[in-house]
């Protein structure tokens, strides 16, 4: 490879010179682009193992080194020293915000708390026991039915108003979604509050009694948003990003991301953590269940352990995993059963061959799930948790593709292994 091209050889000798192209930091990246109408072929890379899929200046993942970085600034910088909505200020504009610039973002995000009120209306069409992902992102994508005045993706006021609007209400829809299933009334969003007590607030307040906010459960909520905010091109945030390249309104676009991230391989695992967890029991079961995760035949997986661009150490798990003590110690629930056998798993897997052979080390959905038990939020909420924070980061990458200059369609190619041309044969004639 010379410095800025790539020369690929054909089997009949053809070459063609590919771009490279260099980004601030991480590997270079060749430039296919042409591939198809030069040679006529395309590339193969099913689950986009070696395949970028878009110029991106928002996060950086360093697998290997165990690196995470939002605009620059690692994870475990901002973890310290800042708070969700300062870091959605980052994600979204590209630096620290000013004090004034703080505050001013801060005041929108509070004042764009409430829903129209037709939509709660909707809540009651579910049934009962409607899982709250399913609600959560049937009531987003049916955003676009009621706020019109943002749909102009090619309007940067409209974009705007749109940021500010989703960010600010995914937790009002959320605790709506929870207070559904409880059975308890809605909650109006209190504006006084910060992001993280008005969620808490809207979860867990009822009409009969007071409620006081936990400090320490409104910090611990507000760090797991800060390290769920942003992984660049994952599964949930190349949805979005896919979804809005055809020109859909941007809560579809959101909504198609929240229905991705559902999924056990992806935010759904820290759910499936809980109940997996629940499932072993007991530490005497332990070796059971990683004989079943290593087992070909058995589709059985130790959820939270494994990612698919870390291959050291998953950089959001090791800041959770002190927090979860430190909750888990603040609230009394130090000798927490499940969490003794969350430590106690994450012992033998990590001494483990298969693991150490594989790379599978405890992911950021293995102790999130035991942070949320001890607030006392259900399981069934785990992801709908995980959105909240993480559509921050869908909406900073929506931002940046609807405005990138060399923006098209996501439109990938296949290889078609189906059957060849042949003729139709009349339903009489087929046997
Ligand atoms: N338990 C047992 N074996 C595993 C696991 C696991 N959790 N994860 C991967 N493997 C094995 C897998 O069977 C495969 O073995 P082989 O090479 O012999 O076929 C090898 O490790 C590589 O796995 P893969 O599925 O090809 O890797 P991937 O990069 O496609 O998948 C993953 C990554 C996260 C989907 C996967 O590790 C997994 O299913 N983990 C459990 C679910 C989970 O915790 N997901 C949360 C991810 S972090 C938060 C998020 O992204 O939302």
């Amino acid at each position: 490879m010379s410095k800025d091209v790539y020369t690929l050889t054909s089997p009949d000798g053809k070459t063609m010179e590919l771009p490279v192209r260099r980004g601030t930091v991480g590997p270079d990246v060749i430039g296919i682009g042409r591939l198809f109408a030069e040679q006529g072929v395309f590339t193969y890379d099913p689950g986009f193992m070696s395949t970028g899929s878009c110029d991106s200046s928002i996060t950086f993942i360093d697998g290997d080194a165990g690196v995470l970085m939002y605009r620059g600034y690692p994870v475990e910088q901002l973890a310290k020293h800042s708070n969700f909505i300062e870091v959605a200020y980052l994600l979204l504009y590209g630096d620290l915000p000013t004090a004034a610039e703080l505050l001013e973002f801060d005041t929108s995000i509070r004042r764009h708390t409430m829903l129209n009120e037709g939509m709660l209306r909707f809540f009651n069409g579910f049934r009962y026991d409607a899982h709250p992902m399913a609600v959560l992102s049937a009531v987003v994508g049916s955003m676009s039915a009621y706020y019109h005045d943002t749909m102009d993706i090619h309007n940067p006021d409209a974009r705007e108003v749109f940021t500010h609007r989703i960010i600010a209400k995914l937790p009002t829809i959320a605790a709506a979604a929870h207070k559904l299933t409880a059975g308890q009334p809605y909650r109006y969003p209190r504006n006084d509050l910060n992001y993280t007590e008005n969620l808490l607030h809207m979860l867990f307040a009822v009409p009969a009694e007071d409620y006081e906010i936990n400090q320490v459960a409104a910090e611990a909520l507000d760090l797991l948003f800060i390290l769920h905010a942003d992984h660049e091109q994952n599964c949930s945030t190349s949805t979005v990003r896919m979804a809005g390249s055809s020109g859909a309104n941007p809560y579809s676009a959101i909504a198609a991301g929240i229905s991705a991230l559902w999924g056990p391989a992806h935010g759904g695992a820290n759910e499936a953590v809980l109940k997996m967890l629940e499932e072993i029991g007991d530490a005497k079961n332990i070796s059971k269940y990683v004989a079943k995760a290593k087992d070909k035949d058995d589709s059985f997986r130790l959820m939270g352990f494994g990612h698919r661009v870390y291959k050291n150490f998953d950089p959001r798990a090791t800041i959770i995993r002190d927090m979860c003590h430190r909750v888990l110690e603040k609230m009394g629930r130090v000798d927490s059963p499940l969490f003794e056998l969350a430590l106690k798993l994450e012992q033998v897997a990590l001494n483990d061959e298969y693991f150490i052979e594989k790379n599978l080390y405890p992911n950021v959905d293995f102790y999130s799930g035991i942070i949320y038990r001890a607030l006392g939020i259900p399981t069934s909420m785990f992801t709908v948790m995980f959105a909240i924070g993480r559509t921050v980061g869908w909406v900073a990458h929506w931002r940046e593709m609807i405005t990138d200059p060399h923006g098209r369609i996501s439109r990938p190619r296949q290889v078609y292994s189906g059957a060849p041309q042949r003729d139709y044969v009349a339903v009489e004639k087929r046997g």
